[in-house]
């Protein structure tokens, strides 16, 4: 695991640093993919390549899955799921809350996970039963035990159609917590209530690459991470939350869902 999280985090890092720059120097190369505002950039793509020849060449015969296309079998049982940019539309708006996100899983679910925020210089990790770590400091969702009392983090899928319901879903919730956040990168989102910076974020619609390290850096920090009716967490639904308002949060979405379909 040491060897893996070691790669993860250097790779993270490097695609970061690599973007960041980029997002700096003007030109990104953006264009549209799954809807006129589903945007890619030369950096997703670039980020993607250094981290992929990066794994493949420490580790030839592990899998590897990417959001930009990366799609190689391996044969040692050891998958990465990788998210280049998480947060391209913010990436592209310069708003700060974007990660490179790379997560590691074998037979028996995720392994490691790295997340870095690179405006941030925020680093966030985690291995299997090894805790979860904001550059190198352990972490640990807010203690909070009332829903009404959360801060709660959410984000839209790009098709409009699911957007438009998701968004009556938030609106009919919105009564009922503290105050609502669309920070933009799902990745970041999920490590910011595992370090108590939200309370709980719920979003349907995901992919492995953009859950798999982050789910793994919450559940480590000791938050809970399920789907939305509270068994396993599937990318097509997640809800993380700090542990004691995790029920509550459950049934507010399904009676909100219920009210907004
Ligand atoms: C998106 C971000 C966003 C979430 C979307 C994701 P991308 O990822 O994580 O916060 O709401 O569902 O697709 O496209 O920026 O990598
Ligand atoms: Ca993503
Ligand atoms: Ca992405």
């Amino acid at each position: 695991m040491n060897e893996l999280l070691g790669i993860a985090e250097r790779l993270a890092r490097e695609a970061g640093v690599i973007a960041l720059k980029g997002r700096r120097s003007g030109d990104l190369g953006t264009s549209t993919k799954s809807s006129p505002t589903d945007m890619v950039t030369k950096y997703d793509k670039l980020c993607e390549k250094l981290i992929v020849d990066g794994i493949s060449s420490a580790r030839p015969h592990d899998a590897i899955v990417g959001e930009e296309g990366a799609n190689k079998p391996g044969s040692t049982g050891i998958e990465w799921h990788i998210d280049p940019i998480d947060g391209t539309t913010n990436f592209v708006f310069d708003q700060p809350n974007w990660s490179v996100s790379i997560g590691v899983r074998d037979a028996d679910g995720p392994l490691v996970g790295a997340v870095y925020v690179p405006v941030l210089d925020e680093m966030f990790t985690a291995s299997r039963g090894g805790g979860s770590y904001r550059n190198g400091t352990p972490i640990a969702p807010r203690d909070v035990t009332s829903v009404s009392d959360a801060l709660v983090a959410t984000g839209f899928s790009y098709d409009p159609a699911a957007r438009s319901r998701h968004g009556r879903t938030v609106a009919s919730m919105v009564g009922n917590i503290r105050d609502l956040r669309r920070l933009g990168a799902a990745s970041v989102d999920i490590c910011f209530v595992a370090c108590g910076r939200l309370d709980a974020y719920v979003e349907g619609g995901l992919n492995s690459w953009d859950i798999m390290a982050a789910q793994l850096v919450a559940t480590e920090a000791g938050c809970t991470v399920s789907d939305f009716a509270g068994g396993p967490v599937v990318p097509a639904e997640v809800i993380a939350s700090s542990p004691a308002i995790h029920g509550g949060i459950i049934d507010l979405f399904a009676r909100a869902s219920k009210e907004s379909s």
